[in-house]
């Protein structure tokens, strides 16, 4: 396990080997999406199951019609209005990806991340990169290389660092593999935000219906204490809130996401904050949840996520 620079990690890449790389969202662990044998690793490295489709990286815009069978220019305005950034598209794939990166699925997920580092990467590498977040199966994201390294170790050779990730929440994703665009995962850009762009409403998939983003499980960003609305012993619990609360200095362990009340910040610091409390080995985590709207919508859903 090395911190590698761009040019090694590119090379690396090309020749089927995993790296590690920083995005805006937060670190992907990649590997070349037309290379199926490098694809199995991701899989096998996260523990993920094989029914879970990755995400295709790549640096730009120009590369996507090759990966996919249809550009619907919805999508591309969408293209056009957020990439590089925080944003991905679901499309009909085209024959040249190999099965196992959409698992199977007659759509492929791509996205084009604004991260210099990340785009350093993609740009020497010059293949696509097929990318989950770079933890193990069930793990919160990681939102530092640290975080990175001690979810996977020596099963990665490559990692880049690219500092703290700015947005802290993993990318949003918009579907057009049916008739109406459809969010089918809050993220780093709020669905209001996407809303006026397309000039019309987003489909939401019922909460009751087979997951459509197959990692959508109820159960997903999960830490080992027991998250709950109501601490039954606040003097025991921790408590993560989103802003200041009055009684925070009741309980035991305490992170405030944003005390300016900024979701900007409230995102960046979320996975971190769940992760240090996480290590107090306390049995009860109380949440107090964000306003829900514009990114606080996606910060909740990961709060709720966490304590299903
Ligand atoms: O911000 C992000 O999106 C980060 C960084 C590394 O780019 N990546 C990330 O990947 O969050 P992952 O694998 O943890 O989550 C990808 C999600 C999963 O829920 C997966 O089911 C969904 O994208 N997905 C991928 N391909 C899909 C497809 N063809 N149709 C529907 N959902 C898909
Ligand atoms: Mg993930």
């Amino acid at each position: 396990m090395v911190v590698s620079d761009s040019f090694s990690a590119s090379r690396a890449v090309q020749l089927g080997e995993l790296v590690v790389f920083p995005t805006e969202t937060v670190y992907g662990l990649g590997a070349n999406a037309l290379d199926k044998m490098a694809v199995a690793k991701v899989f096998e490295v996260k523990g993920r199951p094989l029914f879970n489709p990755l995400i295709v990286h790549v640096a730009e815009v120009n590369q996507v019609p090759p990966l996919v069978s249809a550009f619907p220019a919805l999508a591309e305005k969408l293209a056009e209005r957020f990439w590089p950034g925080p944003l991905t598209l679901v499309l009909p794939k085209s024959v040249c990806l190999p099965d196992i990166v959409c698992a199977g699925l007659a759509t492929v997920a791509v996205r084009v991340p604004r991260h210099p580092i990340a785009l350093e990467f993609l740009r020497l590498a010059g293949v696509p990169v097929a990318a989950p977040s770079a933890n193990r199966f069930s793990e919160v994201s990681p939102t530092t290389l640290d975080h990175a390294q001690r979810s996977l170790g020596d099963r990665v050779a490559y990692y880049l660092d690219g500092g703290p990730c700015e947005v802290g929440l993993e990318s949003t994703i918009v579907s057009f593999g049916s008739e109406k665009p459809l969010l089918l995962r809050s993220g780093g850009i709020p669905q209001e935000a996407i809303e006026e762009a397309l000039c019309q409403r987003l489909e939401i998939p019922e909460a009751n219906s087979l997951p459509q983003a197959p990692g959508m499980l109820a159960k997903h960003y999960a830490p080992r204490a027991r998250l709950s609305k109501k601490a039954t012993i606040p003097s025991r619990a921790g408590l993560l809130a989103f802003t200041t609360q009055p009684d925070e200095d009741s309980f035991a362990e305490c992170e405030i996401l944003s005390r300016r009340e900024s979701f900007q910040e409230a995102a960046a610091n979320l996975y971190a904050a769940l992760r240090r409390l996480d290590e107090k080995n306390l049995t009860e985590i109380e949440i107090r949840f964000a306003p829900e709207w514009g990114l606080g919508k996606a910060i909740n859903d990961r709060l709720r996520r966490a304590s299903a």
